[in-house]
């Protein structure tokens, strides 16, 4: 299957993850909905850059999610509806590792939206890891305009609120602005903490207010 620039290939663990995320994102989105692809190659390099703050292990893993976290729009995944689903159980279909269906799955806040659109139970099917990478992807997703630009998160917000008919289920993500606030938060707080080499509280491992 393929958006207008060859056939997507299933992701067989040969090359590096993160390319294959970039090379398969950019098949799914560049030719029919370039605006996203735009999105995408923001969130992606944003992710690369903020990767280094983490473990070397966890690197490929948020740099992959971010590439791939908006595929679910595309025609050809889409089934549901909901693209974080949608985007999730195509990249399970194409053998890419749990986690990163989990990150994408879940993304900037996807819970929400699963319940405004009766898809709870499917997307409990993938795990929400709770944890640094995630709040990251959230982070880069919430800080980068729908053409790739970076922004704050609050202007993500208010641009999201405007851009959103009410009665589109994405609009739901105005519903759990605390928990989105609190990731890019924490994320802010790990960068400051990776850059000048300081003990940061970042809040991991407290249990929710
Ligand atoms: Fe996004």
């Amino acid at each position: 299957m393929g958006g207008g620039l060859g056939p997507v290939e299933p992701y067989r663990g040969g090359a590096p993850l993160e390319k294959w995320a970039q090379m398969t994102s950019w098949r799914l989105l560049a030719v029919h909905l370039p605006r996203r692809w735009a999105h995408s190659q923001g969130v992606g390099r944003k992710a690369e850059a903020v990767a280094l703050a983490f473990a070397a292990d966890d690197r490929p893993t948020l740099i992959a999610a971010a590439w791939l976290h908006d595929i679910g729009y595309a025609a050809g995944v889409r089934t549901s509806g909901m693209h974080q689903l949608d985007g999730a159980r195509y990249l399970a279909g194409l053998g890419v590792p749990g986690r990163v269906c989990g990150l994408v799955a879940h993304h900037s806040g996807a819970v929400s939206v699963a319940a405004v659109m009766g898809l709870g139970p499917q997307l409990a099917a993938f795990s929400d890891e709770r944890g640094p990478v995630r709040d990251a992807l959230w982070y880069c997703d919430l800080t980068t305009s729908p053409d790739g630009l970076p922004v704050s998160f609050r202007t993500r917000m208010v641009e999201l609120r405007a851009r959103r008919d009410p009665n589109d289920p994405v609009r739901a993500l105005t519903h759990n602005g605390a928990e989105r606030a609190a990731a890019v938060r924490r994320t802010e707080s790990l960068l400051l903490s990776a850059r000048f080499g300081q003990q940061e509280e970042t809040g991991y491992g407290r249990p929710a207010p």
